[in-house]
């Protein structure tokens, strides 16, 4: 069965601040597309990596991803769930790892840990517990939460395609911001398997700066 890593990388990156949209700015001389690309296109389970860009990122995303293999580029939407979609539209049946073009590093071991919890559920994502305590609030504390029952949800997220699809048609959000926030509401089963911390999103500037370090001393 083909295993397509899909790479969302259609944003516009607003919280970033930076001119060029984050996933076309280089990080440590390559772009950060680029890393996602590499950290997947290498692996012995993956068949093909396909990317979604925004229109009019053609260009941004050719010069990105040169000398690549990732066949035509599929063009997203407004939200994210948009451009998931119609890279699902676009890709080959069988098994798809949806993954954020903002997230530059992924160990190989997680991607075999998700295929292999896929085989027995209709979904398997890498999740991490918190660290911190958990509060709801606002200028003032309304209750901590307990954080063991919590988890912190991180992409890769592997499932069948058309499984995922069904999803997407029955989706009670509107903007979901994952793909097992879907799953789970079309009462589909999504395995958990141990994340990673370098698999960390690049969100602000704060992370792009934690990320250049991590590179940097050779940490990643
Ligand atoms: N993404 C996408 N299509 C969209 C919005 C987001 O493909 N319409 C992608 C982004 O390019 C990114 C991933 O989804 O790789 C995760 O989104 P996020 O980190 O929120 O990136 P942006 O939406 O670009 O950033 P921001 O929300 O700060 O504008
Ligand atoms: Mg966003």
């Amino acid at each position: 069965e083909p295993v397509t890593a899909l790479i969302v990388a259609a944003g516009s990156g607003t919280r970033m601040g930076s001119e060029t949209p984050k996933q076309y700015r280089p990080l440590l001389g390559k772009a950060l597309l680029a890393h996602a690309v590499e950290a997947l296109i290498g692996h012995p389970r993956i068949t093909a990596v396909r990317v979604v860009i925004g229109a009019g990122q053609e260009a941004h995303a050719r010069s990105a991803l040169a000398g690549f293999d990732v066949g035509d580029f599929i063009i997203g939407g407004k939200e994210r769930a948009d451009s998931v979609r119609a890279g699902l539209e676009a890709i080959a049946d069988g098994i798809v790892l949806v993954h954020d073009a903002a997230r530059p590093f992924c160990p190989p071991a997680v991607i075999d840990r998700l295929l292999d919890a896929l085989a027995s559920a209709d979904g398997a994502v890498p999740v991490l517990p918190m660290a911190d305590t958990v509060a709801k609030g606002d200028s003032e504390l309304r209750g901590t939460v307990n954080r063991v029952q919590l988890l912190r949800v991180q992409t890769p997220q592997a499932f069948h395609k058309t499984d995922l699809l069904y999803a997407y048609e029955e989706a009670a959000t509107a903007t979901p911001t994952d793909e097992s926030t879907v799953m789970q509401q079309a009462g589909l089963k999504v395995a958990t398997v141990p994340g990673d911390e370098s698999l960390h999103k690049l969100t602000t500037a704060n992370d792009w700066e934690r990320a250049e370090m991590m590179l940097g001393s050779q940490m990643i």
